[in-house]
């Protein structure tokens, strides 16, 4: 199946079984704003409380908070984001549709990139032993296509960095970029947007009490450093992690959560001494993909480095997933100087410093941050798990399933309780009795309704990793089955040993000793 009708698939499982629906949805939806349903909350809690045992938990030297999201406006001017938090901005004036000018131009950057990727499909199924590295560096075509992806990759980068709209909109003219639904090319001028929602204080009348939704959960960390640095007993280098909401009006959201204007972060500013900032920026890096490598396939993952320096970094790098429409920025790790101290140190007036007792000096502490998206990371585990296959030996409706091969330590519900039957009373009342233990130890779900096929169907199309079914022999010899999700392979194990077994296998403690 194509990535594209996969994807379109994958977005209506998701609705069809509680992970995700549309916001607002019986007044018609609020573009880039969704709700999570009963699965969909219970995975998001799973990936959160991976993050935060694996950066709070296993880590002495880094704290978490929880810190409001509304905060002083004056955090978000010298923060930056009340002067450079935009966004390229062109209307059609035909259609009257609204895109952002740099991602119609990385569309034609990631139209070459895929004419690239034929032209290495079709080569590799013409040739035998084929050699894909000496192909991408000699094949004319593939180079070509390559060099002019990069040219304008540069140019694009160039004048973002430079803020020259008039430079981007001279590409979209020179590509000749069409609005994608009509074809038009009946561009207005490019000018910049900025992405934070706004709201107003009711004691406070005008500009002076006009608040920010905070765009990201960064800045409440650097405002309670100091608070932190006292209450803690931490030593730099040492961190502090939060999950919370962000906001930020995107001009185009799109691509179902992946671009939301109401979303997640999971965000730690690690403090360190000026001058070792590069040193943890690669620890950063390597402890972060081995966390995404825990739950994700390596080759759909990679490092890409930011073309483009935000305002505050002197290095950052994306980690990208590969999602059914390409390769897209997971998370973003950022070696972030001291811009956002010194800022709030030089704006407030407080100094924002460190006595370093090995160095015996004063200084504002350097910060690497890793930044990565909830939501994006829901998608990128079920992009991963999603999987629609034909099942051997079965018949009729049970010779296909759509199964959910999600890691079991993040899976909404770790095991389900069956009776193979419903209308034997006994069979009924030793699953409840069952169902009523393992609840204390994991989330279950109790099922009798339709045949057991079905039933299993509707636990793998959740990624339910074990289904437990209690059948007449369970009534002479207290033993149940344990049916496992991917292999859909069943075994007969003792009542008394259900919750070792399903808790050993589903165990979060599994995935972080692997960190
Ligand atoms: N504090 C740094 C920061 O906010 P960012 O690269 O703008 O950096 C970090 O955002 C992560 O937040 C991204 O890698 C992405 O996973 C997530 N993210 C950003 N904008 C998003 C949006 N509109 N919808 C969903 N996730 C988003």
């Amino acid at each position: 199946m194509q990535q594209e009708e996969l994807f379109k698939e994958l977005v209506s499982h998701c609705k069809e079984y509680g992970f995700i629906y549309p916001s607002s949805e019986i007044y018609d939806g609020l573009g880039g704003i969704y709700d999570y349903g009963p699965m969909g909350a219970e995975l998001k809690s799973n990936i959160r409380e991976y993050w935060w045992k694996a950066m709070v938990q296993l880590h002495e030297n880094i704290v978490g908070i929880d810190s409001a999201i509304f905060m002083h406006p004056k955090i978000w001017k010298a923060s930056g984001h009340v002067d450079a938090f935009n966004d390229p901005l062109i209307d059609n004036k035909d259609s009257k549709k609204r895109y952002r000018a740099d991602q119609l131009i990385e569309g034609e950057i990631d139209r070459l990139e895929a004419k690239i990727e034929k032209e290495v499909e079709k080569a590799r199924k013409r040739f035998e032993n084929f050699d894909e590295a000496l192909f991408r560096s000699t094949n004319p075509r593939v180079l070509e296509w390559a060099k002019r992806a990069e040219d304008i990759s540069k140019r694009l980068a160039n004048a973002m960095k430079a803020n020259d709209m008039a430079a981007v909109k001279a590409l979209i003219d020179e590509l000749e970029i069409a609005d994608p639904e009509s074809g038009s090319r009946n561009w207005t001028e490019v000018r910049q947007f900025n992405l934070m929602f706004s709201t107003q204080l009711s004691n406070i009348a005008g500009e002076e009490g006009k608040l920010y939704l905070r765009p990201e959960t960064a800045q409440g960390i650097f405002v309670n450093f100091l608070n932190v640095l006292k209450t803690s007993r931490q030593k730099v280098p040492f961190g502090i992690a939060q999950v919370g909401k962000a906001f930020r009006n995107e001009i185009v959201a799109r691509q179902f959560i992946f671009r939301m204007r109401e979303f997640e972060q999971m965000e730690m500013q690690f403090f360190v001494r000026p001058g070792t900032e590069m040193e943890w920026y690669e620890y950063w890096k390597a402890r972060r993909m081995a966390w995404h490598q825990a739950v994700t396939p390596a080759a759909k993952l990679r490092f890409k480095d930011h073309d483009n320096l935000a305002h505050y970094a002197n290095a950052a790098v994306d980690v990208q997933y590969e999602f059914p429409f390409g390769f897209k920025e997971l998370e973003g790790i950022h070696s972030r100087t001291d811009f956002d101290l010194g800022s709030h140190q030089a704006l407030s007036g407080r100094k924002l410093q460190y006595f370093d007792p090995e160095t015996n000096e004063h200084y504002v502490p350097y910060v690497v941050e890793t930044s990565v998206g909830l939501d994006r990371m829901f998608l990128a585990i079920l992009s991963t798990g999603y999987t629609e296959e034909t099942v051997p030996d079965a018949q009729g409706e049970d010779s296909s399933r759509v199964v959910l091969r999600i890691p079991p330590a993040l899976a909404p519900v770790k095991c389900a309780v069956l009776p193979l039957v419903r209308n034997k009373e006994e069979l009924v009342g030793k699953a409840r009795e069952i169902f009523d233990r393992l609840k204390f130890h994991f989330m279950c779900q109790y099922d009798e309704k339709d045949a057991i096929g079905r039933r299993y169907r509707r636990q793998d199309a959740v990624g339910t990793p074990y289904c437990i079914t209690i059948d007449f022999q369970t009534l002479q010899d207290d033993t149940v089955t344990i049916r496992e999700r991917d292999s859909m392979q069943q075994e007969r194990i003792p009542v008394a040993r259900v919750v070792d077994i399903v808790r050993e296998k589903t165990d979060m403690v599994r995935l972080l000793e692997r960190l």
